[in-house]
């Protein structure tokens, strides 16, 4: 195939043409140690629906998969169902974790391409499958640690979700409490070849450049830089570790998930308030926050003055930037290892990631931490 992008950018040499389009994520894929019951957790917890499943029944003999939606998101649960499958060697080593980020994308052949041309490494081919709901096609990259990113190319595919899944229903419903994936954020020892490879790989841009100073307590720290697709629908933060003198919550991290993976999925949500309510009532547990934090909000961000009760109620986060305000939240870790958590995130206007919170985010952290006996 001929490098079609070089050949365009030369009819148009100021042309600052995308050469790894993204439509944004199609799905994020947990290897979890049962999948089952944490179908049952997402679908009640979350308030997901579940509507996909690949399994014995459908003709794999290796692994199960439950398909879960909410508004545009898109998890799939899959666990091992033997002892030499590489699922149970991977939640072994790293404990219920994102295994695959999913990028849909126009065309796969041209996403790999492109990616393997600028130095990723690649971990499937470009390949299709098909059932009589349509064909998809697929091609997987290396990502950090152990974490891939799967191309996935739809077309006119009418199916529950991919072919060998079937349309499953055990009664859940979409809840609309959250609507899309906002972000997902990476933790790794050392963030600048990782920022590097979505430059080259994915032709993402660095958004905000945090430092130690902005994202520090005396105990514990981060530096983080975030990396976005060319129409901003993809979002990357990637954090590593800053000195400090306790363990940083990036370190706890790193040693539990032992290496690098994905911390945290972060999901808008309309109505954070209600959400978060809704959430709590369904046994989601979420950080706690000092009380004090409120003290200052009302200076920093007027414009919450009226629901300043509420949010102070559900522990809910302010943060502005030069756009606007946002909301946000975060969850406990979601297993039993102090890695994998949620985000809930409601934005007006503002395009940050809530740097500003990452001083009440830490000590809310560390406490949590110091708890486990790992500070
Ligand atoms: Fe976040």
């Amino acid at each position: 195939m001929p490098p079609q992008t070089a050949v365009q950018a030369a009819a148009t040499p100021q042309a600052t043409e995308d050469y790894m389009p993204l439509n944004g994520i199609d799905h994020v894929e947990l290897f979890v140690g049962n999948a089952k019951q944490a179908a049952f957790f997402y679908t009640r917890a979350f308030g997901f629906q579940l509507v996909a499943y690949s399994g014995l029944e459908t003709g794999a003999r290796d692994r199960a998969s439950y398909v879960l939606r909410q508004g545009r998101i898109r998890l799939v649960l899959t666990g091992a169902l033997g002892s030499d499958s590489p699922i149970a060697e991977h939640q072994h080593k790293h404990g219920d974790g994102v295994k695959v980020i999913a990028l849909s994308v126009p065309s796969v052949d041209d996403a790999w391409r492109e990616a393997t041309l600028r130095g990723a490494e690649g971990v499937v081919e470009p390949h299709a499958i098909s059932d009589e709901h349509g064909t998809v096609r697929l091609a997987t990259i290396k990502t950090y640690g152990e974490t891939v990113h799967t191309f996935v190319e739809r077309g006119e595919y009418a199916g529950a979700f991919l072919p060998g899944y079937t349309a499953m229903s055990d009664g859940s419903e979409d809840t609309g409490m959250l609507l899309a994936l906002d972000h997902i954020v990476g933790n790794v020892e050392h963030m600048d070849p990782w920022v590097k490879y979505y430059e080259d790989v994915f032709d993402m841009k660095e958004m905000l450049h945090f430092t130690d100073e902005a994202i520090s307590t005396e105990y514990s720290a981060l530096m983080s830089k975030v990396v976005t697709s060319g129409n901003g629908v993809v979002k990357f933060p990637i954090n590593e570790p800053a000195e400090a003198k306790r363990k940083s919550q990036i370190d706890e991290y790193l040693e539990f998930y032992e290496g690098p993976g994905a911390q945290h999925l972060a999901v808008a949500t309309r109505d954070i308030v209600a959400t978060v309510a809704e959430l709590r009532r369904r046994g989601v547990e979420f950080l706690d926050i000092p009380d004090a934090y409120y003290d200052e909000v009302p200076a920093r961000v007027p414009e919450v003055q009226d629901i300043l009760a509420d949010l102070r109620a559900q522990g809910i986060l302010v943060d502005r930037d030069d756009d606007g305000y946002l909301l946000q939240i975060f969850t406990k870790p979601v297993g039993d290892r102090p890695t994998v958590f949620f985000e809930v995130i409601e934005r007006h206007g503002a395009r940050g990631f809530g740097d500003g919170n990452f001083k009440a985010l830490f000590e809310a952290l560390e406490r949590e931490q110091d708890r486990r006996g790992n500070l």
